[in-house]
């Protein structure tokens, strides 16, 4: 939203389209905008929608098709909105894509990013008072609530936030809302529960406040009716953000800081409940509640992300930039934390809490997906740094177990991004059960490293690939580095710790290694690529590895894929071995190595023709391959990030070969908000 800052029509297209194109890394399936229609200059205020089901791209194509649109007419003060829908409740259309609007008028439209569990009733009880709807979301439902309430005001100047306030206690689920209204021309209402939300704020003028001060109700509010009679605490200009002289400002309304970091890097983060007006150029920010952290003020902070960090660079795609980065995210890892030359490592986020750690009764290491994998893959060398039992856990099977969690529980949840559902209720689970809460996320200010009572960034940098690769490495990295936090005064542990953390230090240089192994993981991709399916085996520190690489063929190739546990073949997966069935091995020189052969033998002896990954050095898995890829030696617990990474390209390149958006698979979205 622009106040006193003269826009044309164009450049405000040009500002959602682009905000909408940064975020496409999500996931969507539709898109749409409102913004201040032609008959802005008369009294009666009009909004055009504009929703296209596909691309963005074809949304921007929509806009400038609209012969009704002067591109060149100047707004002082205009407020637009924009979306991208990714499906959970109606088809990927046009109709279901938002803005959702009140009515045929267009009086109230609104963007919302989550889900609303209680949408059923609301829909039903605005049926029955005559309200026609048109689309099959839950999100239409919040658009024709906000009319009922303002068609039902008891007062004429009921404000914009009043209303939103009383439709938000209505609403039960997950939701980011933005709303505007005919009603309220040039002013926007925002709100959160459960899902993310920021406002940029961009001035060249001095603001009037860095920290903006929290108004509450007089009284405490039940139910809508008493709503009604309560006061805000009045609107001063103490109680609002505004460039000093009424200058000229900015507002940006987003989910993600990706999709406003090109126009400014200071950010307010909105909690649970906040509703964030901006009207008249001023923005105020009220709750009907206390806020969970208690904090009376929201605060601008700054935010460090640069624009060309989310840009593609020479790549092809973002997956493949992001694989290549994994010598410098690694290191960043790493970075200011382990020290090479003490052995010691120091993750500030968790130190103040490492005696209540070490005093546990286990760890509870939880997340979705990659993450998940992340969790598998550094059990044992949790297990064995910490000496404690460690249990590793999918979030939403977690959850469906009601798996019992004591206050002596240390409880981790990764999470690139997190904002995942599934993982933000295990946390909440988790937080309730009073257990020590851990986060180990890739995302600043998200949700999950809010709502944690410590935790570690990953600090990978912004990954836009719907497939996770670089953040994969990092967890891992980060959760070996807290085990030999852990360990630091372990005598007997002193000589593995030593080991592991020469192997920490030589990580970036052996992935620049194994990424030149790119060609001939290109011309393998060559061989495959026309086939069906494809089974990844090993054991070990290089399950998770199968695990992994299987998922990255699966989500972005959709060729059938299994991560199979070498131990259990001749329980199962034996059956799929025969000569046409691609089978790859993940064989290293770890304690499991012996057992590997006898998997290998147990496939060959089936005609099988695998394809193995190994260590430089192995002569004798060699033997039987049909195909090699010899990768350098390293600690055993650290393999798996150096094998891990022939599979991510081989995904990558399977999936151009088959002409795939890699970046975007189908029906997949990089951070689900929902359960
Ligand atoms: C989605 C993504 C996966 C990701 C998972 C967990 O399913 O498509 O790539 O691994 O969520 O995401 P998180 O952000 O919690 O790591």
């Amino acid at each position: 939203m622009n106040y006193r800052v003269p826009r044309t029509r164009k450049e405000i297209f040009e500002t959602l389209i682009k905000g909408l194109q940064r975020l496409e890394y999500r996931g969507y399936d539709s898109a749409g905008v409102a913004i201040d229609g032609n008959n802005h200059e008369v009294k009666e205020r009009h909004i055009q929608l504009v929703k296209k089901k596909g691309k963005v791209k074809a949304l921007d194509e929509e806009l400038y098709k609209q012969d009704s649109m002067d591109l060149k007419v100047e707004f002082e003060t205009h407020f637009g909105i924009a979306h991208t829908r990714w499906a959970t409740h109606g088809v990927p259309n046009a109709v279901n894509s938002h803005p959702q609007r009140s009515d045929k008028g267009n009086e109230f439209v609104v963007i919302h990013n989550g889900i609303i569990t209680n949408y059923k009733d609301l829909r039903k009880f605005l049926e029955s008072k005559g309200y026609e709807f048109e689309s099959e979301t839950d999100t239409e439902t919040i658009a024709k609530l906000i009319k009922y309430v303002f068609d039902n005001r008891e007062t004429k100047d009921i404000t914009f936030s009043t209303l939103v306030e009383r439709v938000i206690q209505q609403l039960e689920g997950a939701f980011a809302l933005v709303f505007k209204s005919i009603h309220y021309p040039g002013e926007a209402v925002a709100t959160r529960r459960g899902s993310p939300l920021l406002i940029g704020v961009r001035s060249k003028y001095k603001l009037s406040t860095e920290q903006i001060p929290i108004l509450y109700r007089t009284c405490n509010i039940e139910n809508v009716k008493n709503i009604c009679k309560t006061r805000m605490k009045r609107l001063d200009s103490s109680t609002c953000l505004h460039a000093v002289g009424d200058k000229a400002v900015e507002f940006f309304f987003a989910s993600d800081a990706s999709a406003i970091i090109e126009h400014t890097n200071r950010v307010i983060f909105l909690e649970d409940d906040d509703i964030a007006a901006v009207a008249d150029g001023k923005l105020s920010i009220h709750r009907v509640k206390r806020s969970a952290s208690d904090d009376p003020s929201r605060a601008i902070q700054t935010l460090q992300m640069e624009l060309q960090q989310i840009m593609k660079g020479n790549f092809s795609a973002f997956m493949q930039k992001e694989i290549f980065e994994q010598p410098e995210s690694v290191f960043n890892t790493m970075r200011g934390r382990v020290n090479f030359e003490t052995n010691t490592v120091l993750l500030g986020g968790l130190k103040d809490h490492l005696k209540e750690i070490r005093r546990c009764r286990r760890l509870i290491v939880i997340g979705c997906g990659t993450s998940y994998h992340a969790a598998v893959a550094t059990r044992q060398v949790l297990e064995e740094l910490t000496e404690l039992p460690v249990m590793v856990e999918l979030a939403s099977d977690f959850l469906d177990r009601n798996t019992p969690v004591f206050r002596d529980d240390v409880c981790f949840f990764i999470s690139q991004s997190g904002e995942t559902a599934d993982t933000l209720l295990a946390l909440r689970y988790c937080k309730d059960r009073r257990a020590l809460t851990v986060g180990v996320t890739n995302t600043v200010g998200s949700s999950i490293s809010r709502e944690t009572d410590c935790g570690v960034h990953i600090n990978a940098g912004p990954e836009i690939g719907v497939a996770s690769t670089k953040a994969y490495t990092s967890q891992f990295i980060s959760l070996v580095m807290f085990g030999l936090m852990m360990s630091e005064d372990r005598i007997s542990l002193q000589t593995r710790r030593q080991e592991i953390i020469r192997g920490l230090r030589s990580l970036p240089e052996l992935i620049k290694e194994v990424l030149s192994l790119d060609e001939k993981i290109h011309d393998l991709a060559l061989e495959l690529y026309t086939q069906r399916s494809l089974l990844v085996m090993g054991r070990g520190y290089n399950y998770a590895t199968c695990l992994e690489g299987a998922l990255k063929i699966k989500e972005i190739t959709y060729m059938h894929s299994e991560g199979i546990l070498a131990g259990e073949l001749k329980h199962g997966p034996l059956a799929l071995v025969d000569k046409q069935m691609p089978v790859i091995m993940v064989i290293m020189k770890d304690p499991c190595f012996a057992k590997c052969q006898n998997a290998l033998q147990q496939v060959t002896a089936r005609q099988g023709r695998p394809i193995i990954l190994c260590s430089k050095d192995d002569t004798e898995s060699s033997k039987f391959a049909y195909k090699t890829i010899e990768l350098p030696h390293t600690v055993d617990c650290l393999q798996g990030i150096l094998s891990v990474i022939p599979l991510q390209l081989l995904s990558f390149h399977l999936a151009v070969l088959r002409g795939y958006d890699v970046d975007f698979p189908r029906n997949l979205a990089k951070s689900v908000t929902v359960e």
